[in-house]
Order: C-alpha cells, then structure tokens, then sequence
C-alpha cells in the first residue's frame, strides 16, 4: 500500500512551496554533493508535480521521473510546456522501479518514502538501478518536536487512533529507521544538513490546516471523526497557547541523506 497524492492535485503546489533561497539551497546540495552535471543520469522517485525536479532538470540534458499518481504528473506535464526542460516522466512504483539494473548515476526522493509500504524494499531497488559509484539520496525534513504543528498534530492523531482510526503513515517514520537501513547494505549513508531556519507558527493556521485535511497524515480521518475531533483539538490548543493567533518560533532543516553504491 501507498499513499498516492492524486486528491491533493489542486493544492499540493500552493501548500509545500519552499520560500526561494531554501528551495535552491536545497537543490545545489543534491547537485554539488552528487555531482551532477549536464549528462548525468538522474531520476526522481515520486517526482509529483516536480516541485523539486523542475528546478533539477536545470542542471541536466534530461531527468526521469516516475510516480503513482498520474495526476500530480499531470500538473508537471503542463508546466512543462512553459518550459524548454526535458523531463521524461512515467507511472510506476517505487517498489518495482521499471528500469535495469544500474541505469542511473543518481536516483532521488523527497518525502515519498514515509508514503510507502515496504520502504525497505523500494530502497532497495532505487539502490539496484544506481551504477557502482552513483548516490541514492533521500530527503529528510526535521521538525522540533515540540512545535506547535508537531504538537497540535499530535493531539488530533491521539483523538483518531482512540476512535481506532490509524493515522500512522505506511513507511518510514524517521531519519535513524532510513540511515539503519541503507547501513544494512554495506554502504556508509551521510547527512547533509541544507538549510536550517526558525518559522514562526501560528496556531490558529495549523488548526484550519488541519481542519481541511491538506497534509496526507489526517487522509485516513474519515470527516465525521474530524468534525468531533477539531473542536476538542481547538480547545486543547487555546489552553496551550491561550492565544492562537500568536506566532510562535519552531525549529526546522532540511536534511540530505547522501549514498555513494560502493
Ligand atoms: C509528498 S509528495 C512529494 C512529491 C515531490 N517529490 C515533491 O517533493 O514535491 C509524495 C509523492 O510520492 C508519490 N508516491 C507515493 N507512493 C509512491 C510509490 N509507491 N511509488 C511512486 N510514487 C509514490 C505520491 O503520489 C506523491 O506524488
């Protein structure tokens, strides 16, 4: 099982954009670190919208790029056509990557594999289409633990799971889980931390983003269970904060996690 982003289309740009400076920190690392150049072999692992791949597929002659939702790939197609980028997309999982055995001198992911059942196993297939020598990279997005987002999710998670609604996504749950894994291959992964800043929340934002159920965490909260949930989370969260609309500093960075394939 997967979570395929085919119900987020219409927003997905709108909600995960990265201010500017943050999204080409974020991309001249993977570039730099992996060395990545005009005729480099590169694919994307869940590319979506190419929120992340269009600005990569600057740097190449062309990127390939694979997901489950034709949707989200739908929205890549047409911003394409503004463009002169070459991006060959194609529908597939990443669990059964329909490629050969070291095709790529790079293979990338950012926030898919916490989506994936059997994560392991994709890994390790992105890791069977990568030449000796190439780099498996994944992403990793570090939150504080007691932000308020982080905090507020929490509570509404504890109301569905006491419902017996499971609010667990289906793959990886942490950095260490991924970096244990790939360790398990005999390769020696590395973290590259791109940017870090502080954002201030605020909590009246974070309960109306939840409430419309955008982020793919609350996809498995059916609305009437919401509907219940959200005014007793609003009310945890204004004896919290006492006022909601007071914006609060958390803690965030983004994070490569770099493997040269021995
Ligand atoms: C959070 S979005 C990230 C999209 C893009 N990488 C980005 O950063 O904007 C996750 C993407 O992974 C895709 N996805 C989830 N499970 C997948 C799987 N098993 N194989 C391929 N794509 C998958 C979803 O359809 C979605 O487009």
């Amino acid at each position: 099982m997967s979570i395929v982003f085919d119900r987020a289309v219409e927003y997905y740009d709108q909600t995960r954009a990265m201010p500017e400076e943050r999204h080409r920190a974020f991309v001249d690392a993977l570039v730099r670190e992996t060395g990545i150049s005009e005729n480099s072999r590169v694919l994307e692992i869940g590319i979506g919208t190419g929120r992340i791949g269009m600005s990569v597929a600057e740097h190449v002659r062309r990127l390939f790029g694979i997901d489950l939702s034709l949707e989200m790939m739908g929205v890549l197609r047409r911003k394409l056509t503004d463009t002169n980028l070459n991006i060959s997309i194609a529908q597939a999982d990443a669990g059964k990557l329909p490629f050969a055995d070291e095709t790529f001198d790079v293979a990338y992911a950012v926030h898919v594999y916490h989506l994936v059942a059997g994560w392991q196993n994709a890994m390790r297939d992105a890791r069977r289409i990568i030449k000796r020598g190439g780099y498996f990279v994944v992403s990793f997005h570090k939150r504080e633990e007691d932000s308020p987002t982080a905090r507020i999710r929490k509570e509404l998670h504890a109301f569905a799971n006491a419902r017996g609604i499971e609010t667990k996504r289906p793959g990886t749950h942490s950095e260490e889980e991924i970096l244990g894994e790939i360790k398990t291959w005999g390769d020696e992964p590395r973290v590259v931390v791109c940017t870090a800043w502080t954002e201030p929340e605020v909590p009246e934002k974070i309960l109306e983003e939840l409430d419309r159920q955008i982020f793919s965490e609350t996809w498995t909260i059916p609305r009437a269970v919401m509907d219940e949930a959200m005014p007793r989370v609003r009310a945890w969260a204004s004896e919290t904060y006492e006022d909601l609309s007071r914006p609060l500093d958390a803690a965030y960075e983004t994070r490569w996690l770099i493997t040269k394939k021995l």
